[in-house]
Formats: structure tokens, sequence, C-alpha cells
């Protein structure tokens, strides 16, 4: 399966976002932490790193994703230099809260009147970057928008005296690295998918809760999962749930539909599709180096 990235304006949107880096003094990245390495743009940390921007990496939505994995991705990355590394929900503002001050912590030359730190906020879609930014502004705020071709390019949000928060376009990368990368993004729902590969990847995320949350399936859809493997499993949930077509047949659209969606609203549980280990495991499994390189694009 190939999953289309925001084509286009790449390049221009990269130029901003190196110019955006070098203005501030950290870098807020929203990951979500069911998926924190797959849900991470390569070039927020080689943009920050040739700067020399340190970083905190906020392990987003940590209220639905399993908390042995975050804690190991905490160490993970909390293990890295110039990074600090902070799982919560940004649904719940007493957690935002704690915030300021770690970042604070990081860049602590900065945060007076005179010199106030000055912060952007970065992040692939959907991880919650909005959701935070309302959470640390206390109020919404409209960002400025995902799409690298949006008008509006910038934005300077006054967070306390000695805080502001820069908000820039959303970094795209054209292309994912990794196809699993790209079923676990779609199956988080950061980017769209259409009603022919909903079916694929609600496989894929049968097949890695059969793998690592059986008993959760198991008590969810009231059935054996044992030997099932992903398109079993999606039958299985047709079944229970007593989905089907006109003529009979078992509608597996509408059940992969409502494992996606249950996953994703976390009333399956607290699940998490990678861990550190299983990266480590993914990437010594590719004979060829992957392509996260960009391609040359005229401007
Ligand atoms: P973005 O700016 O990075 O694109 O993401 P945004 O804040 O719009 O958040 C995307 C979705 O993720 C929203 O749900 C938001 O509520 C949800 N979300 C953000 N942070 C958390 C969190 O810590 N935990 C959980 N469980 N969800 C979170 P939505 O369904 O699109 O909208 P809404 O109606 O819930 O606001």
């Amino acid at each position: 399966m190939s999953i289309q990235w925001f084509p286009g304006h790449m390049n221009a949107a990269r130029k901003k976002a190196a110019e955006s880096m070098e203005k501030v003094d950290l870098v807020i990245e929203v990951l979500d932490a069911r998926l924190p390495q797959a849900s991470s743009n390569p070039m927020i940390e080689e943009l920050r790193r040739a700067r020399q921007r340190p970083c905190l990496k906020i392990l987003n939505k940590s209220d639905l994703a399993d908390p042995a994995a975050t804690k190991a991705w905490l160490a993970y990355f909390g293990a890295q230099p110039q990074v600090s590394a902070v799982a919560l929900s940004c649904r719940k503002p007493a957690e935002v809260a704690k915030l300021p001050a770690l970042c604070l912590k990081l860049a602590p030359h900065r945060g007076t009147a005179l010199k106030p730190l000055r912060m952007m906020i970065m992040g692939i879609p959907n991880v919650g970057k909005s959701t935070l930014m309302n959470a640390l502004l206390k109020k919404r705020v409209a960002r400025v928008g995902d799409e690298p071709a949006v008008t509006k390019t910038q934005q300077r949000l006054q967070l306390g005296n000695n805080i502001v928060l820069i908000d820039t376009p959303g970094l795209m990368w054209p292309k994912i690295a990794h196809p699993s990368d790209g079923l676990m993004l779609a199956a988080s729902h950061a980017i769209g998918v259409n009603a022919i590969i909903e079916e694929e990847v609600a496989h894929f995320l049968a097949d890695q809760l059969l793998l690592h949350y059986p008993q959760l399936l198991a008590k969810r859809y009231g059935s054996k999962v044992e030997a099932l493997d992903g398109p079993g499993m999606i039958e299985t949930i047709a079944r229970a749930r007593g989905y089907r077509l006109k003529g009979g047949d078992l509608d597996l659209e509408k059940a992969a539909h409502t494992l996606l969606q249950d996953y994703r609203s976390g009333v399956l549980g607290r699940v998490s599709l990678e861990t550190p280990e299983s990266r480590v495991a993914l990437l010594a499994s590719f004979v060829v180096a992957p392509t996260e390189a960009l391609p040359e694009e005229a401007e």
C-alpha cells in the first residue's frame, strides 16, 4: 500500500521552518504516544539539530497509550542530548500547566521580560498541537494551519510575560519511510484513508492487536481470538456485531471501520503500536535503506 503524503510546496515549507527555527530558543515537538517514532517528522529533528535547538518531546494522548510502552519511550527520548520528554494528555489542563517550567529548564538562558523564551510547537497533523496551544494559552486560538500553502505564515502568542509561542504552518514530509509507519499513522488518523484502504489498515491494526493485546480484542468483541489473523479478526467482529450486507454477506467494511474507531477513541483499551524495541526490529528488517530524503523540487 502506498499512502500519498502531502505533495507539493515541501521545499518552501521546509525553508520557512528553517527560518523559524533560527528565531526560536526551543522546539516543542508533539508526538502521538501510541506511535512516537512513526509520528515524528525526521525533518524537525534535522532542522533543530542543525540549529542546535533543544527540544521538549511531548508524548501526547498518553491516556490512550500503553503505560509500559510510554515509559520505555520516555527513557529512550530522555537519553538524547538536548531533549526532554514528557507524556501527558493535552486534554488535561493540569498536565499542560506543568510544561512552561519544563521548557524554561531546557533553555535556562532565556525566560525574562527582556529575553523571553521563544518556543515553537511542531508536529504532524492530528497529534494534538491545537489542543496543546489552546491549553497553554487557556483560550481557543485558530492555528496558522497544517497546509504549507496557507497564506498566513506565522503568529506570535504571548504566554505570560516571559514566554512567546510562535505558531507556524505544519511541516510535512512527502514520503513515509516505512510502509508500517504509514499504516500506523492511518490507523491513528494522522493521515486520511479512503474506504478501500481502510480495510487494509484495519487488517494491519488487527494483526498488531492480536500479537500484543489479544485480551483487549477478546474482551471488546466477546469471542475467542486465538489463531485468528487480521482479516479473520475483522470477520469475527462483523459476525459478533451482526454486520450484514443486503444479500446476507458479512459487512467487512463496517467491521473494519468499527475496529479503527474503537482503537482511535480508546474504548478498546490503552494500546501502543510501537516500542523502542519494535522500532529497532523494524529498522533491522530493512535491507535497503529507506528513502527519508526529500526529492529535489524546483521552486
Ligand atoms: P493537531 O492540531 O495536531 O492537528 O491536532 P488537534 O489538536 O486538532 O487534535 C486532534 C484530535 O486529537 C482532536 O480530536 C483532539 O481532541 C484529540 N486530542 C488531542 N490531545 C489529546 C489527548 O491528549 N488525548 C486524547 N484522547 N485526544 C486528544 P477530534 O476528535 O478531532 O476533535 P475533538 O472533537 O475531540 O476536539
